[in-house]
């Protein structure tokens, strides 16, 4: 097996980087995407938004139903703007094999194994964090600058994950620390139900912090006490915006609701960056990379960029398109994967830990 801690040397040794068709279903977007290595030739994603946003969050079973009258059209979109007519211009597939909504999961599984049968290509099951991590390398010219996936420290941040991984190569990867509770996504989800704000609550918090004061309300930094502690919890901020909603009531002039969530941000986001400050100085790592939904936030990059200019560290974060769900970076990590020649294998699951590889390859 190919030494695959260093991907620069892997790239570089093989004649040209693997074209993947990648799906991921995971949970409220069907999407599709063609990428050779990092270069993204047609990444689509079809967003179940309108769908769920009347219930507040995801519906499981609209979820599965949707994936499955929306995976055809959008699997020949991907193809058809990346001009692939047949399957033999493909070098493998790959799909998001968990974690995740199971009935959603399957979807995108069973249109994948279809593919892969058809064409007699490889199939390569990736973990949806893994595809997350790849998301930093994803570049939509021929030339991407060939980033390494060098050891760093990564943050990860969606609606339902919240944790920092030692990256320490290509399938090496050692989680020092998640969230107890709610994943940071989860919380800005259900403070903007609480505030009748809309559905997802990321983005509308995100611009309604923008406009207000981060300092109007201490909301609790949960769990920093400890330096060398790197678990999140955020129930109990989530807890601090409902009672103060008691105690105060809404609020009721647009600059009172900006404050409330400039002052919600400010903690997910001071929380945050003072565990990857701490996290990485206990692993003396010289680059932080953060992927997931919550990585497209304005106050978390901005704090970031401080950050790594203050210490000093590289930083590297998605570009917004590639922040969210998307099948390019379940792409990129299954040519990375290809390329490195670990071994194409699938295994369906609800909630398996980043963490453990190959276990079920034999
Ligand atoms: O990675 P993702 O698309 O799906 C999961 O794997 O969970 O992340 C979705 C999450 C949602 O909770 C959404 O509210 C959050 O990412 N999100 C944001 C922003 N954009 C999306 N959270 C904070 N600020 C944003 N700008
Ligand atoms: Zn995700």
């Amino acid at each position: 097996m190919a030494d695959h801690g260093n991907l620069v040397t892997i790239f570089k040794s093989m004649p040209s980087p693997p074209r993947i068709l990648a799906i991921e279903s995971s949970c409220d977007e069907t999407a599709c995407a063609i990428v050779t290595g990092s270069y993204v030739e047609a990444s689509i994603v079809a967003s179940q938004i309108a769908v769920h946003a009347p219930y507040g969050g995801v519906v499981p079973e609209l979820a599965s139903r949707h994936h499955l009258t929306s995976i055809v059209p959008v699997v020949q979109q991907a193809m058809q703007q990346a001009g692939i007519e047949q399957l033999a211009q493909l070098d493998a597939i790959a799909v998001t094999e968990g974690p995740g909504l199971v009935g959603a999961l399957l979807v995108g599984i069973q249109m994948a194994r279809g593919l892969a049968a058809a064409g007699k290509l490889p199939l390569y099951g990736i973990h949806h964090l893994e595809g997350h991590l790849f998301s930093t390398l994803l570049a939509d010219s021929q030339n991407p600058s060939s980033e390494a996936f060098t050891p760093h420290l990564a943050l990860l941040v969606s609606g339902g994950h919240t944790e920092l991984v030692h990256v320490q190569g290509l399938a090496r990867y050692r989680v020092i620390g998640k969230t107890r509770d709610d994943a940071a996504g989860e919380a800005y989800d259900k403070v903007a139900k609480m505030l009748g704000l809309g559905y997802p609550g990321g983005p509308i918090i995100d611009r309604l912090a923008a406009q207000g004061d981060p300092h109007a309300y201490p909301f609790p930094r949960s769990m920093t006490q400890d330096k060398r502690n790197f678990e999140f919890s955020f129930s109990g901020l989530k807890t601090a915006v409902m009672v103060h909603i008691e105690r105060y009531g809404y609020p009721q002039t647009e600059r009172e609701r900006a404050n409330l969530c400039a002052s919600f941000q400010a903690a997910v986001v001071d929380t945050l960056v003072t565990k990857v400050r701490r996290a990485r100085q206990a692993l003396a790592c010289d680059r932080v990379h953060v992927s997931g939904g919550v990585s497209a936030n304005q106050g978390l990059r901005h704090a970031l960029q401080l950050a790594a200019q203050e210490e000093p560290f590289l930083l590297r974060v998605p570009e917004l398109r590639y922040c969210g769900d998307n099948a390019a970076m379940i792409a990129a990590a299954a040519a990375a994967r290809m390329q490195a020649q670990l071994p194409s294998c699938l295994y369906v699951h609800a909630s398996r830990s980043i963490e453990v590889q190959e276990a079920h390859c034999s």
